[in-house]
């Protein structure tokens, strides 16, 4: 996966700053909305945001 892709374009957040989010702590959508803004402009991005974390959860808890 390419982490400088940017997700969200509003608040130009990439996937690695997603990760990041959920490598430190957390573990929601709403988490990483928070922490980072992705998501919170026009939410066009929700969904791939939604994702991304559920991706970077299921990896760090496999970890
Ligand atoms: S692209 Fe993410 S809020 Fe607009």
């Amino acid at each position: 996966m390419n982490l400088d892709e940017v997700i969200c374009f509003c608040q130009n957040v990439t996937s690695g700053m997603i990760k990041d989010a959920v490598d430190s702590g957390a573990a929601t959508l709403e988490e990483v909305q928070e922490k980072t803004g992705a998501g919170t402009v026009c939410g066009s991005c929700i969904d791939n945001v939604r994702r991304l974390v559920e991706q970077f959860a299921a990896e760090r808890a496999s970890r």
